[in-house]
């Protein structure tokens, strides 16, 4: 699938507000910096729809961008941000958790795991929420121009190895993503693709 058209639409901090066309909607969660903004960017060809920053924290807001008109990509705030007040921290957490339990466009979402780093307490967690309440996930492995095939591979395995020796009976479907070399940017759309398509026939 190509994006011929992506367009911001709104940003807010409140699920309430989010627009309320009943279009399918795909969600990008995940640790701040873990790069959700420019993951968006990569697969919408745009480098400035989506703000980006070296600095975590940048994301702030529920943002939708309304992709050839017909469905909606979004961009949240990263959870666990240790450097912002721990009141501010409280509210993220708060309309983030609301956005996922309330929003009934939502499709699915994708979790980004930076995949130089092992298996995170923070979110594997979250992935504990999203399962309890039956909320659609695939893991995005995020920066894989930063490691070498051999250490990615390895990473994967890990992190497989603890989801399932956890908790859960099955590894979530996953892709692997770099926004600089564009890697996994056809996977992810054709999922997308194909889920849309999968929902306008039944
Ligand atoms: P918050 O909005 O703060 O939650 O962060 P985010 O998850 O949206 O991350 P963002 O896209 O802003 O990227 C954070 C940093 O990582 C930026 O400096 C990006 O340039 C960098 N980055 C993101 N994706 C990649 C990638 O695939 N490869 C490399 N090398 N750097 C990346
Ligand atoms: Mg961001």
């Amino acid at each position: 699938m190509q994006i011929k058209k992506a367009v911001f639409e709104i940003s807010n901090s409140d699920v309430s507000k989010c627009p309320k066309e009943r279009i399918p909607e795909y969600a990008f969660i995940g640790r701040s910096n873990v790069g959700k903004s420019s993951l968006i960017n990569m697969l919408t060809n745009n480098r400035k729809l989506a703000k980006t920053s070296g600095t975590p924290g940048k994301t702030q807001l529920i943002n939708h961008f309304k992709i050839n008109d017909n469905w909606f990509l979004v961009d949240l705030p990263g959870y666990g941000y240790a450097r912002v007040s721990k009141k501010i921290k409280r509210t993220f957490q708060s309309f983030i958790k609301n956005y996922f339990l309330q929003r009934e466009q939502l499709i699915c979402s994708f979790v980004l795991i930076d995949s130089r780093h092992e298996p995170q307490r923070i979110d594997v967690d979250f992935m504990q929420f999203l399962g309890e309440n039956q909320i659609p996930f695939c893991i995005i492995f995020t920066k894989s121009d930063k490691l070498t095939p051999t250490v990615l591979k390895r990473n994967i395995a890990a992190y497989k190895e603890k989801l399932l020796t956890d908790s859960w009976d099955i590894f979530p479907e996953y892709f692997v993503t770099s926004s600089t070399s564009k890697d996994g940017k056809e996977s992810v759309l054709d999922f997308i693709h194909k889920v849309n398509e999968d929902l306008k026939n039944n």
